[in-house]
């Protein structure tokens, strides 16, 4: 049985005192009502404050992103023992974003990954496809070499994949249900070749324009196990529908 992963992606957002705002609405909302790993990634800054405020509650801290060293020279960087330090459970490693703006490659992915999961950080590893891509038919290419190549050599465990197609990020465009349910069904494949029979109780979570009116039909699907929400994540009301999404 796959517990339902629920994660909010804050990406480049809010401010101290805009965090507070949220979680004194959000966790009454929540508080008690859901079987879901509730996952909450806030900005650097925001992490050991966040770490303080969510004690005592079932949500789960995570970082947007990590370096792939130990310590050292390298300026502006944040490493995995660092994000262990503010009560970071989980990583968000290789999302479209950071592909896109700061030329990370599947290479670099895999180096995080290996580096995060050797100071015992969960992994959320995100993968996806352009419209480019998808519109030449090549959407199952794509996700197959960031798989193969982000996943070479790393073993299953606390690791949660993310189908986030980045043509569906902060578009308005989701996946339909049906283009949602093919891509995770086929990474779960590609999962049960790399890991055996264990993959079936990998969590593959959907990211890109989730919103409070198209959980329950996302979460409907047999292979989508969780969101990862954007936008809809920054309103304490809107995310907590999401969190309490209806199981049809
Ligand atoms: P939106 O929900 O804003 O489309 O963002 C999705 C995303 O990139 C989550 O990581």
């Amino acid at each position: 049985m796959r517990k339902p992963f629920i994660a909010a992606n804050w990406k480049m957002n809010k401010t101290l005192s805009e965090m507070k705002d949220f979680f004194t609405v959000f966790i009454p909302l929540t508080v008690n009502k859901s079987n879901a790993d509730i996952v909450i990634a806030p900005p650097f800054t925001l992490l050991n404050p966040a770490s303080e405020i969510i004690k005592g509650t079932k949500i789960i801290l995570a970082a947007q992103d990590v370096f792939y060293e130990e310590k050292g020279a390298y300026t502006g960087e944040i490493s995995p023992l660092m994000l262990v330090d503010t009560g970071c459970q989980y990583v968000i490693i290789g999302h479209s974003e950071r592909r896109q703006y700061f030329g990370e490659t599947d290479e670099i992915v895999n180096k995080k990954i290996i580096a995060s999961k050797k100071a015992g950080l969960g992994i959320i590893f995100c993968i996806g496809e352009s419209l480019q891509e998808r519109e030449a038919g090549r959407t199952f290419e794509v996700l197959q070499k960031e798989i193969q190549k982000g996943l070479n050599e790393i073993e299953p465990s606390k690791l949660v994949i993310a189908y986030e197609p980045i043509w569906a990020i902060g578009t308005g465009k989701t996946a339909t249900t049906e283009q949602a349910q093919e891509a995770h069904s086929f990474i779960r494949k590609q999962l049960i070749k790399l890991y055996g029979n264990i993959a079936s109780e990998l969590c593959i979570i959907y990211g890109g324009s989730v919103t409070p009116e198209n959980i329950d039909s996302l979460m409907a699907c047999e292979d989508v196990d969780g969101v990862l929400v954007g936008g809809a994540s920054l309103k304490p009301e809107s995310f907590a529908r999401i969190v309490d999404f209806k199981q049809s």
